[in-house]
């Protein structure tokens, strides 16, 4: 493959471009708004710029990623293309559209990819002419380095394309997963709990935030705690991620949203970008304090740690993905300290089952229900 176009100009689809640049491709970045041409070209030389005075790329190299990629607002000029890959917003009706206009100018053996996080991929092929040559290439956020891609096959997808899709983004320099096409695929889906347990344990007021936080960085080695995590992510995104998900698994409580972060959302305190959220980043707003206390933070760590564990467990034991894959999602994807399933091993899956079992026995509630695949790892 020599020519990658990429649709969509904005944070995705210039690290894509990118990515692809860097990897000897021919780039076309194709946007509908000519701002968010330039935008895109702007930022991306101001990247560039940076590793160079870094001393982390040479000033030659830099020159020639750029040189590569060709800015565009003609869908026509994807013509060359073998592969397209579109990264725009995260709508349904409007991705299947551009994927018609691109196959209207593209050859028929040009692969095309979506970047989406949330939509179904099986329900994008249907909307082509030519289904079989479709997938999902889900990159993380930034796209220049993060190494993460997942790769998602479609129900009608030749079979030898995620293969294939796999060698090349290898050969980009990525770290590919194979995922099956369900419901937010392995990161986002597995990373639920992170969130929707440290949560429930806040809206319960067994800890405060700063202690969970405290907790999961200190014991648990996250480079951020959860409340900062999702300040810093943005609850506009977080929230509706979860509501997604939620919907998306016909309302599974392991998923349930919280009213907390629902209200954040209502407040219009979305975060670090808004100056406020969980936390209050006012230049001096005084920050609480965690409640260091050991038994509380081992209590909260267990409980998140666990809850984490289960869903891997679950992505596995439906086929989502291999063992293999979800650890490697989660420690390249958003930077996991340890892949969960390695993690269920090192505690004892007899030890994680029994927490599990616990909390269902306490709250009886199904969100708590232990992952067969964890059962028969602990030999029950
Ligand atoms: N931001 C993330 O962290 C992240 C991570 C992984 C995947 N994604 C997915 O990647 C996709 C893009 O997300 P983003 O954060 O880069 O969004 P963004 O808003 O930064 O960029 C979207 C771009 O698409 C352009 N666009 C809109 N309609 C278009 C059309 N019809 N034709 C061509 N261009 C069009 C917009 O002008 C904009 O430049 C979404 O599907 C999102 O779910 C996002």
């Amino acid at each position: 493959m020599k020519t990658t176009g990429v649709i969509g100009a904005g944070t995705m689809g210039s690290g894509i471009a990118q990515v692809a640049a860097a990897a000897g491709q021919q780039v076309v970045l194709a946007d509908v708004f000519p701002e968010a041409l330039q935008r895109a070209q702007h930022q991306l030389s101001k990247g560039l710029d940076s590793l160079v005075s870094k001393g982390k790329m040479e000033k030659e190299t830099a020159h020639q990623i750029m040189g590569r990629i060709r800015f565009t607002s003609n869908i026509g000029d994807l013509a060359p293309c073998d592969l397209v890959i579109e990264a725009i917003i995260e709508n349904p009706d409007l991705k299947k559209s551009t994927f018609q206009k691109a196959e209207a100018v593209v050859s028929g053996h040009c692969v095309l990819a979506s970047n989406t996080s949330s939509l179904s991929i099986t329900s994008i092929a249907a909307a082509c002419k030519k289904p079989e040559r479709f997938l999902g290439l889900h990159f993380f956020n930034p796209a220049q380095i993060m190494k993460l891609v997942e790769v998602i096959p479609a129900v009608q997808t030749e079979s030898a394309l995620a293969g294939k899709m796999q060698d090349l983004m290898r050969a980009w320099g990525k770290i590919p997963v194979l995922a099956k096409d369900t419901p937010a695929f392995i990161v986002n889906r597995v990373a639920r709990p992170f969130y929707g347990e440290a949560l429930r344990i806040y809206d319960e007021g067994l800890a405060g935030m700063a202690t969970i936080d405290w907790a999961m960085k200190s014991l648990a080695g996250f480079p951020m705690g959860p409340f900062e995590l999702m300040d810093f992510i943005g609850h506009d995104v977080n929230f509706t991620v979860t509501e997604t998900v939620f919907q998306a698994f016909y309302q599974d409580p392991r998923y349930m949203p919280s009213f907390s972060q629902k209200r954040l959302l209502e407040a219009g305190f979305l975060g670090r970008k808004t100056g406020r959220g969980f936390y209050d980043y006012a230049e001096n707003s005084a920050k609480p304090e965690p409640v260091q206390d050991e038994k509380l933070g081992l209590m909260i760590r267990n409980r998140i740690l666990c809850m984490l564990i289960n869903e891997a467990a679950e992505a596995v034991q439906y086929g989502i993905a291999s063992e293999t894959d979800v650890d490697l999602a989660m420690t390249k994807g958003v930077n996991y300290p340890k892949g969960l399933l390695a993690w269920a091993s090192e505690l004892g899956f007899e030890n994680v089952v029994k927490e599990l079992d616990d909390l269902f026995h306490f709250y009886h509630d199904p969100r708590y229900r232990c992952s067969g695949w964890l059962r028969r790892k602990a030999g029950k």
